[in-house]
Order: structure tokens, then sequence, then C-alpha cells
């Protein structure tokens, strides 16, 4: 096992994102831990939120810089003033309905975004002496969708996978894996890749499943189940996911990748009935109940990916990493903070939030199947 870079004399680190859903999750617990001062380099686009990092907006730890991952000068700048012995790169655009409806933003920031980090921080990499460039690290956040969809006998994802992304958002991470690992090859750079399955948790924007429908669940408003509501994910809670990160780049293989997940697949379908149950019980005095009945199946998404699932093997056995979180205990958190944090909840959802709202969901036909019974769990 390499010497651990945590305990290194130059406890700083880079990441990009960090005010993202999984992104400020990560950061809030680095600084809270007491592992060192975090530069965090984001674009605050409508996904990145400074609501998300409130008491650490006055702490000197956290160093926020408001700028493009693509700005390769800045990164060189932020590299050389700081010198991190870390880049945890996690900005990217996240959203696959987005990429359906515009992907060029994509391609720009996930694939152009991740070359220029890469291009700074081995440039940096480069310039360091040997002692610090034995710990230096670029840990590359990505998901599972690089490796397309399973059937549903299949087996879980593994680290040796083919590629076979089915979404513009999928292709464009997938070509930022493809750019990590050439880095790795042909130059040397100290990479390591990590692919994960859905995360939930505090902070994730209501565009994605869980906090759209808790969102559109305490307004009364349909909850839009796609296509048939079949579709298999395997949820993680972000804080298992960030641990994950702290594990990998702890003792991580540089050139390795490491996939994580919860080994919790569910349907759409059971995730959406379960947070009905779940809403059902936390406020028992809302007029919607019972929640499921706002349950709608509309149009799917095109090229819908079917089921995901990921062996996480690999970074159990190495690096001793499990989840903690059961679906059950980190719903009900998650729930909870969305009930205790109204206020974050209307600020991300005013604005330009309708917009999208109504771009996604407006010209979605309503199926005839359109209401649900628990049986359906
Ligand atoms: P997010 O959309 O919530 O946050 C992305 C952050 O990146 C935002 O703060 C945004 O402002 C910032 N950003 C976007 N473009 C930028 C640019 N050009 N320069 C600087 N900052 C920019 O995303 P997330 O869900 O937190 O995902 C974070 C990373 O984890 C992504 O790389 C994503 O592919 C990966 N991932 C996400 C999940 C998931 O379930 N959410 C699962 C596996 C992997
Ligand atoms: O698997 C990891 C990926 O998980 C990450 O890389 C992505 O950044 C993240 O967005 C997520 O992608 P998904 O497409 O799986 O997540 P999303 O929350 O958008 O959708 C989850 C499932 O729920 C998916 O099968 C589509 C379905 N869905 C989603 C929305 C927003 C609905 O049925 N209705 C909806 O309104």
């Amino acid at each position: 096992m390499l010497e651990s870079p945590i305990s290194s004399n130059s406890p700083c680190i880079l990441v990009t994102g960090g005010a993202g859903f999984i992104g400020s999750n990560f950061v809030l617990n680095w600084i809270a831990s007491g592992k060192g001062r975090v530069v965090n380099l984001d674009l605050l686009t409508y996904a990145g939120n400074l609501g998300n990092l409130g008491p650490l907006l006055e702490n000197p730890d956290h160093i926020l810089v408001h700028g493009d991952i693509c700005d390769r000068g800045l990164v060189g700048e932020l590299l050389l003033e700081h010198r991190p012995w870390a880049v945890v790169h996690f900005a990217a655009e996240s959203h696959v309905d987005r990429s359906i409806r515009g992907p060029e933003a994509f391609l720009k920031t996930n694939i152009e975004g991740t070359f220029s980090m890469l291009q700074a921080s081995l440039e940096h990499f480069r310039s360091l002496p040997p002692h610090e460039a034995r710990h230096f690290r670029f840990l590359h956040v990505s998901t599972d969708e690089v490796y397309g969809t399973l059937a549903p006998d299949e087996p879980p994802f593994h680290e040796k996978t083919p590629f076979a992304p089915n979404s513009p958002y999928a292709a464009s991470k997938a070509a930022s894996d493809h750019l990590v690992r050439a880095w790795v090859h042909t130059y040397g750079m100290p990479a390591i890749i990590t692919n994960c399955s859905n995360n939930y948790g505090p902070f994730q924007f209501p565009e994605k499943l869980l906090p759209l429908m808790i969102v559109n669940a305490l307004a009364g408003k349909p909850l839009p189940v796609y296509g048939d509501g079949q579709q298999v994910r395997d949820w993680l809670y972000v804080i298992d996911h960030c641990r994950a990160i702290e594990a990998v780049l702890k003792a991580g293989r540089t050139g390795e990748t490491y996939n994580v997940g919860g080994s919790n697949q569910q349907t759409n379908l059971t995730v959406v009935l379960t947070l009905c149950d779940l809403l059902d019980e936390l406020v028992p005095g809302s007029r919607y109940r019972p929640h499921q009945q706002l349950i709608r199946f509309v149009d799917d998404r095109p090229g819908h990916d079917r089921r995901y699932a990921i062996d996480a093997g690999k970074l159990e056995r190495e690096l001793g990493w499990k989840a903690e979180e059961t679906f059950s205990s980190g719903l009900r958190k998650t729930v909870q903070w969305y009930l205790d944090n109204q206020v974050w909840m209307e600020e991300v959802t005013s604005g330009s939030y309708q917009k999208w709202v109504s771009a996604n969901y407006g010209d979605r036909a309503i199926s005839e199947r359109s209401t649900v019974t628990a049986s359906a769990k």
C-alpha cells in the first residue's frame, strides 16, 4: 500500500465542482473532519449553489474560486499558488435529460474541461520536487453510465466491463475517462478514476429523480415516472460516495479504476412508492396523502438505460470501503433534510428551474395507466 498522501505536509487539495451536489457534500465533510484546506473551483452554473456551502463561506480553510475548468491558465495559476497534493475533479454537466436536449455543454465541460484539468495538472505534477510528486494524485470522479445498460440477468458492472455509453452525458463522461486513462499511460500522470452509481442525499438539485419527486409531492404536483418505471438503478447515499473517494485518495493505486456502489438495486417505481410512504409518515398533515395518488406514468426518456448495477468488490477488498447507509436509513435522512431545508428548496426551484421543468415535462404525454397501487412495489 502507498504511504498515505493525506498525512503529507501539504494539506491542501483542489476540488472542482465543489458547489454542486456531491462536491459540496465532499468539501463540507473534508473540512469538518480537519483534513486540510480546500480550493474549490466552481463555475456556479445552475447546478452550483453557494447555499450548499453556507458554513464554509467564512472559513479560511475553504477558498472558493468562481471560474471555469476549461480555463487552463486559471487552473495552472491555482495549482502554482496553492500547491495542492491532490485534484478531485467533480465538475461536470451531470443530468442525462439535459444532455438529450442540449449536448453541447456536456461535450465542452466534460471533455474539454477534463482535458484542461489534465494538462494543467500534468504541468504542475512535472514541476514538483520528487517528495511532493510522489504524493500527487488526480482523482477523476466518474459514473457507472459509461458501461451502458444491463439485462435483468446480467452480473453487475465491474472495472473491466467494456464501455458502451448510451446518452450524450454518458458518452461525454466515457470520453473524459478515456482521456484520464491516456494521460496515465502516455505521460505517467498519477491519476485514479472512480465510477459510481446513482447518488442521493442532501443538496441534490431537484432535476434528479428523488429530489424532484420530493419537491413535487410536497406541492401536490404530479410525480412523473418515465415509461413503465421498471428501470433499475443502484442507489448510494452521497456520504458513502464521499467516503469512497477519501479511501481512494488515501490508498488507491494510480492508474486504477474503482467502481463505487451500494449493492442496492431498485426499480424507479419502487423508489417512488417507498418515498410516497415515507412522506405519508413524515408529513401526516399533508392534504396530498396518500402521496402515491400523485404518480403519473409519462413518456419515456429517449434511449433510457434499463438497468445499472455496480460490483464494488475491488474497492471493498483493496481499500476496506463499505457502504454504511442502508437505502431505508439514507432515504429517511434525505427526506428529513429536504423537509428541514424548505428555504434552500424554494431558492433552487425559483427562476430558471421552472423553465427546465416546462421544457422537460411540458410536452410529455401522460399514459392511460396513470395510477398505481402499493401492490406495484
Ligand atoms: P452537479 O450537477 O450537482 O454539480 C456539478 C458542479 O460542477 C456544479 O457545482 C457546477 O457549477 C460545476 N460546474 C459545471 N461546469 C463547470 C465548469 N465548466 N467549471 C467549473 N465548475 C463547473 O453534479 P453531481 O451530481 O454533484 O456530480 C458530480 C460528479 O460526479 C460529476 O462528474 C458526475 O458525472 C459524477 N457522478 C454523479 C453521480 C450522481 O448520482 N449524481 C453518480 C456518479 C458520478
Ligand atoms: O448512475 C449514475 C448517474 O446517476 C450519474 O452519473 C448522473 O449524473 C445522475 O444524474 C444519475 O443519472 P440517472 O439518469 O440515473 O438519474 P436521474 O435522477 O435523472 O434518473 C433516475 C431514474 O429515474 C432514471 O431511470 C430516469 C428516472 N426518472 C427521472 C426523472 C428526473 C423518472 O422516471 N422521472 C423523472 O422525472
